[in-house]
């Protein structure tokens, strides 16, 4: 490398003879090769000579060298005797796998984001939260169908629905039943293109007694030209246990308290007393239960959801019983709107059925096709959902514990609380990087560079 350059100047001095501009690179030559030397001796002296030099990038510098396979869902195992060592590394394992290896790069979490815009709603009384984007009903809004059951008959069991309650902007239900539910996670966010909704679940891939966990999710939705980028964060708080050893109260009302993520002020809510009530005396009758409500917050930026659910389930076949509580809280805020150039187009056609693009860490894999039909628009495009990047972090707690500490660790879910807003930074830079721009993305990259006389420590 060095002598690389000594050869050029050394071209540069002949093909230039002695004018001027060689006389002054000669001086330079000269000046660096005795520095070189000085630096020479320095590494024999402090091996191993080499530094490494932290810069600050765009991320799009290095466009040659991101892999353009990179995966979208990034698992961390949280240890509690090991947090402190996830911590160092967090934004190497957020950033993971974006650029080849040959770079040594980290995510800062510095991202220069644009503004958020919502419109008003289009419709009010029969909706909840939502997150309204255009004029004609394109909006956001976690998963609406959670409190309902899959099914709302069961044998001669029936579900009351009257006591899920939609309208002015946000929901409420309190609901005890007797209908086993099968799949019970389903608390992932909704697109709603016009009229006709969709539902995206993550969780599904890792399914129903998973345990404890986080999920922190950054999507995009493009219509038209105009993109919407959202972060969701979900918790949630498990608690398993067989009917022959019933849940103890003060175990129920633990999980209830801790798994707050909202503010303080939850520890000491009455409303608490109240669902700790309603899931023992489910308990008591082997009845389930959940209740819950979702509402808008942050200027209409924010919908947040909730569901405290003890269900008691059964499944015949297996001759399995157990009860379960799922406790979860879910955030989905918008952090961009903008217009970009060019609309998405259909990846592939579906018949009949009204669709949009499916990608996945900014790569289109597929369309939907399951969408519904609608008498006059059979076959609208409606545009692309983009799942940029999702982190599943497991080892919150024992997913097959009945005891509260156990299944949710304190230490763990702490480490979490006073965490989420780098993580949640570092996945939104990960997110801008695959599906956004990543012109708007910092990260440091650190070079290794040889010792050379040029200001360094000695
Ligand atoms: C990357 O940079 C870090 C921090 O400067 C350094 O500790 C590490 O050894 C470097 N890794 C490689 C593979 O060069
Ligand atoms: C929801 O998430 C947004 C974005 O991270 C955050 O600013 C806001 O404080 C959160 N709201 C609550 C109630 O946690
Ligand atoms: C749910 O409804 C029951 C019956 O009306 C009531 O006793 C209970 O307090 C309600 N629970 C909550 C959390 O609102
Ligand atoms: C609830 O189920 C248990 C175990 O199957 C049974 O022993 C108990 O009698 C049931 N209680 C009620 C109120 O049905
Ligand atoms: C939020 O939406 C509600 C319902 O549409 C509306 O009344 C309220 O003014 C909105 N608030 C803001 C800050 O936009
Ligand atoms: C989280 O932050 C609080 C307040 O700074 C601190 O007391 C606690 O030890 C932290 N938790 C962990 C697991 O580091």
């Amino acid at each position: 490398m060095l002598t690389e350059d000594y050869i050029q100047r050394f071209l540069f001095l002949s093909s230039s003879g002695l004018s001027r501009a060689g006389l002054i690179v000669l001086f330079f030559s000269i000046f660096n090769m005795v520095a070189s030397l000085y630096g020479t001796l320095l590494w024999a002296l402090d091996s191993p000579g080499y530094i490494f030099r932290e810069s600050n990038v765009k991320v799009a510098e290095y466009e040659s060298l991101r892999n353009m396979d990179s995966p979208y869902i990034i698992q961390l195992y949280l240890d509690p005797n090991n947090l402190q060592n996830t911590e160092e590394t967090l934004a190497q394992v957020v950033g993971s796998e974006l650029l080849k290896p040959s770079l040594n790069y980290t995510l800062t979490g510095e991202v220069q984001r644009g503004t958020p815009k919502i419109t008003t709603p289009t419709r009010q009384d029969d909706v909840g939260a939502r997150i309204w984007l255009d004029s004609e009903g394109f909006s956001v809004s976690p998963d609406t169908l959670a409190m309902y059951p899959l099914s709302e008959r069961i044998d001669d069991q029936v579900f009351p629905t009257k006591l899920i309650y939609f309208g002015g902007g946000s929901a409420k239900w309190n609901c005890t039943f007797n209908i086993q539910q099968h799949v019970l996670t389903r608390d992932s966010g909704n697109y709603h293109w016009e009229a006709r909704d969709r539902i995206d679940n993550i969780w599904a891939s890792f399914g129903a007694g998973g345990g404890s966990a986080a999920m922190v999710q950054v999507f995009t939705v493009t219509k038209g030209t105009r993109r919407h980028t959202f972060v969701e964060s979900v918790l949630r708080a498990t608690m398993l246990t067989n009917p022959d050893v019933p849940f103890a109260a003060q175990d129920v009302e633990d999980l209830v308290r801790r798994s707050g993520t909202m503010n303080e002020i939850e520890s000491n809510d009455p409303h608490i007393d109240q669902i700790v009530g309603d899931m023992m005396s489910a308990q008591d009758q082997n009845l389930s239960y959940h209740s819950g409500f979702n509402t808008a917050d942050n200027g209409n930026l924010t919908e947040l959801q909730r569901n405290w659910g003890y269900y008691s389930v059964t499944n015949p076949a297996l001759g399995d019983q157990f009860s379960l509580i799922i406790l979860t809280t879910t955030n989905i805020t918008l952090i961009t709107s903008e217009t970009i150039d060019k609309p998405p187009t259909p990846f592939k056609n579906c018949d009949h059925v009204s669709f949009q693009n499916e990608a996945f860490g900014g790569r289109i894999t597929q369309t939907d096709c399951v969408g519904r039909t609608t008498n006059k628009n059979n076959n609208v495009f409606f545009g692309q959902v983009d799942t940029a990047a999702v982190l599943v972090a497991y080892g919150l707690g024992n997913g097959r514990s009945g005891v509260s500490s156990e299944s949710l660790d304190g230490i763990v879910m702490s480490w979490t609380r006073n965490m989420s807003a780098r993580i949640e930074g570092l996945f939104i830079a990960r997110g801008y990087v695959v599906s956004v721009d990543p012109t708007l993305v910092t990260m440091s990259v650190d070079k290794l560079m040889i010792a050379i006389f040029g200001g360094q420590k000695w």
